[in-house]
């Protein structure tokens, strides 16, 4: 049963869903309501810009546009169309999950969040937006900015429970209005109550439970290159990388050290930990022929 909701929260809802309707993004996702689409979607969104999502999405839709079109598919071709999105092992699991919505769904996705969960590479938050965005459901699908957007204007500076935010999360969905609110707290987030907030623009400033407090607490990280260079998440999209632009995706074990190696020094003991685990993820297979060790993609 939903809580009750006090006259600041109530006051919100309106508001939000009237800022919404001003400020909407208009995003390719948003303009079908194929479960299978909004699945892509979501899975690309998980770790990734959306700017950098859009071309990305849409050239696979072409490749791939039906769930039936991406169970068959090789995992290889997948993966060398998540060029560019990086954690390919995203690639290889949404190829598996289209393959379990064919064997037990007739190709349909499930509604349940029990059954989406299930799929590889499906979470909670994805669930949920895929409930919301694709079968309009009744759900608070809590992304990031999502959470910082309530966690801020109810909470201020101060960090409630997880589970706690939730509920509020769950209670402040409006009837009947699940897919809008949820991508209207996307978006405000995404726009106005950012990570570093543009509070000279918020229409709530004057209510919000973090202003002034919030413009002296927020830093935005500085993302150093050089953390990046030479990280297990550099050397794996490297490899991968390389054996997208390989003939025949296809490359020998040595070999491909050596130019990983005049890439970024890697020694050869970091390289097979790396290698075994891009095979242990499906996403490189290492094939021997005739004595000779060869890595390719899955
Ligand atoms: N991030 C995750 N899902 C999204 C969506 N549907 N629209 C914009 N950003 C998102």
């Amino acid at each position: 049963m939903a809580e009750k909701l006090n006259a600041k929260q109530r006051k919100f809802q309106t508001a939000i869903l009237l800022w919404f309707a001003k400020h909407c993004r208009d995003l390719p996702w948003r303009r079908t309501c194929d479960p299978y689409k909004i699945l892509v979607s979501e899975v690309m969104l998980q770790q990734t810009q959306v700017d950098r999502v859009i071309p990305k999405y849409e050239a696979f839709l072409h490749k791939f546009p039906t769930v039936k079109k991406l169970a068959r598919a090789k995992c290889f071709s997948v993966i060398k169309l998540w060029s560019g999105l990086g954690y390919n092992n995203r690639a290889v699991r949404l190829h598996q999950a289209a393959q379990e919505i064919v064997r037990h769904y007739q190709g349909a996705l499930p509604r349940s969040i029990e059954a989406l969960e299930r799929l590889p590479g499906i979470g909670s938050y994805t669930a949920r937006a895929i409930q919301a965005f694709a079968f309009d459901q009744h759900v608070a699908a809590v992304d990031v900015n999502h959470a910082r957007v309530v966690r801020r204007i109810f909470y201020g500076i101060n960090m409630p429970s997880e589970k706690e935010l939730d509920a509020v999360c769950v209670s402040l969905v409006p009837i009947r209005e699940a897919y809008a609110w949820n991508h209207a707290l996307m978006d405000f987030g995404a726009l106005i109550c950012k990570n570093r907030p543009r509070c000279d623009i918020c229409p709530f400033r004057s209510t919000c439970a973090a202003y002034p407090d919030v413009l002296n607490v927020t830093r935005t990280k500085k993302r150093t290159t050089e953390s990046f260079f030479g990280s297990n998440r550099y050397f794996r999209g490297s490899i991968v990388e390389t054996l997208r632009n390989t003939p025949r995706y296809r490359i020998e074990y040595r070999m491909l050290w050596q130019k990983m190696n005049g890439q970024y020094p890697i020694i050869l003991k970091r390289f097979r930990q790396l290698i075994h685990a891009l095979e242990s993820d499906h996403i490189v297979e290492i094939t021997r022929i005739r004595s000779r060790s060869f890595v390719q993609l899955a």
